[in-house]
């Protein structure tokens, strides 16, 4: 039988070959193209190509010739990505089709001999491992940033004290510098996780096939190595079928912006007049198009709200790996958009934190004002019983009592005499004055990880050294 053709819609055949006599359905190309989203892979599946063009010239499964024309060519077309002149074309489906055939218009027959022994499904296994590398030395660099901001503006503020929260209560006084220093761990955990997940990025999927190898005699060592990997991964199947390093650093995406998001409604409450903690700088706050005197967060409450995005696009590709049997389905295509967004999502909300906190005014007086109620060292009156040797439920007591005594008669908790609390615990050997004086008190909570002056300024210096080791070596990592 005649074989038609099957046009492209910039006149390029696609590469479905003799098995196919009729050309796709215009809705279905648009259906199952994914150019306008995977073209973002396009370097990376140059390098991968690149590689595998190298090695089948030094195996011998093609002529050297045909492998320095193909490295040439795929070479120029990477050029024509980087400067935006490639034409990419939706009847050519993905990247890896818009490339195999932009290569043969640039080099003609001879990059017919690229596609040997390699799959889709081993070369978008191996861009992505590629990108999810990227996105990890990208991801920890972003938090980094954040972190420095954070570890310089609790420098400025080791004096400024605020109340610390528990159900948005009033509970005891802290630090400024301790309470910024406490995202500071949380996103060094954050990217703890990003670091992690590329541990699991190590290994290279390209002579996977599709699903079992190949009869050829592919040399997946010298591909694994030129592309920086530490060997081929073990086993085909599971190459071509697994998504969970994807998962993962989804799921470190969303983990990270959720923490972001809980450090974006704090500006957003202290920025309000209720509060009025801080004042977010106009670069980083919008007005109303309605109400002259407005000033809004909107930059924290975008980073809340996009947080949402983060683990929606995360259950999205946990949906929809979950019914899939070994190896490779088409449904995995759907991996990238929302992946891709994670990362995107990700990486300018770190940014726009980062600029965010570096800028914020702070009011320090609200601030102090807010901390001075001497009722959040209640517990400091309670802990002084202890240490006279008062069992702490019965201190709890008798300070809940004192407090509920203040309460009634609109006394002041630290003009109390010693006298006055003898009254209700005869063990009191100094009066309120002493024991609840702010600066004894955030003395006296001297243990790691806790709020005392000589603590909190060890942690600055701790947290300054613990950037410096960790932008060295992110200097020496290649990434993006
Ligand atoms: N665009 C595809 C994807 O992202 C590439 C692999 C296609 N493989 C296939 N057998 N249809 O998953």
């Amino acid at each position: 039988m005649a074989k038609k053709s099957n046009p492209g819609q910039n006149g390029t055949t696609k590469l479905w070959g003799g098995r196919f006599t009729e050309a796709t359905d215009p809705t279905v190309e648009r259906f199952s193209a994914s150019i306008h989203f995977d073209q973002a892979l396009a370097r990376y599946d140059i390098r991968g190509s690149i590689a595998h063009a190298r090695m089948l010239g030094r195996s011998g499964l093609i002529p050297d010739g045909d492998a320095d024309a193909l490295v040439a060519g795929l070479e120029k077309i990477a050029v024509e990505i980087e400067t935006g002149e490639f034409p990419f074309d939706p009847a050519l489906e993905d990247i890896h089709m818009n490339i195999e055939a932009r290569l043969t218009e640039a080099v003609g027959p001879v990059a017919g001999r690229l596609h040997t022994g390699r799959s889709r499904n081993d070369q978008v296994a191996t861009d992505l491992a590629l990108y999810l590398q990227d996105a990890c030395i990208a991801a920890q660099r972003g938090i980094l940033e954040l972190r420095a901001v954070l570890v310089e503006r609790a420098a400025e503020h080791i004096d400024t004290v605020l109340p610390g929260y528990t159900h948005l209560q009033r509970a005891q006084p802290v630090r400024l510098a301790h309470h910024w220093l406490a995202f500071f761990e949380h996103l060094g955990r954050d990217a703890g996780r990003f670091a992690d997940a590329a541990e699991r990025l190590r290994e290279c999927p390209l002579g996977a096939g599709a699903l079992a190898g190949s009869t050829l005699n592919l040399d997946r060592n010298d591909t694994a190595s030129a592309l920086g990997f530490d060997g081929p991964t073990r086993n085909s199947l599971d190459t071509v079928s697994a998504r969970d390093v994807a998962l993962e650093v989804m799921a470190d995406a969303a983990i990270c912006m959720v923490g972001l998001s809980r450090m974006a409604e704090e500006l957003v409450i202290w920025s309000s007049s209720e509060f009025g903690f801080i004042e977010l700088a106009d670069a980083y706050s919008t007005g109303s198009s309605l109400m002259p005197q407005k000033k809004n967060p909107d930059v924290p409450e975008l980073v809340r709200g996009k947080s949402g995005r983060a683990v929606g696009n995360l259950v999205s590709l946990l949906t929809t790996v979950k019914g899939l049997p070994l190896s490779y389905n088409r449904d995995m295509q759907e991996d990238k958009e929302p992946l891709f967004d994670s990362v995107a999502t990700l990486r300018d909300c770190l940014q726009v934190m980062a600029g965010s906190v570096a800028t914020l005014r702070v009011n320090v007086d609200r601030m102090a004002a807010a901390a001075s109620d001497p009722m959040l060292l209640a517990t400091d009156l309670a802990e002084a019983l202890v240490l006279g040797g008062v069992p702490f439920r019965e201190a709890h007591e008798a300070v809940g009592r004192i407090v509920a005594h203040c309460v009634e008669s609109g006394e002041d908790l630290a003009g109390l005499s010693q006298k006055t609390l003898q009254q209700f615990h005869p063990a009191f050997n100094a009066g309120a004055d002493t024991l609840l004086d702010a600066e004894q008190s955030f003395a006296r909570r001297d243990l790691p990880g806790a709020t005392a002056r000589v603590r909190v300024e060890a942690a600055v210096e701790a947290a300054r050294t613990e950037i410096d080791g960790i932008r060295e070596r992110l200097e020496g990592e290649s990434g993006p």
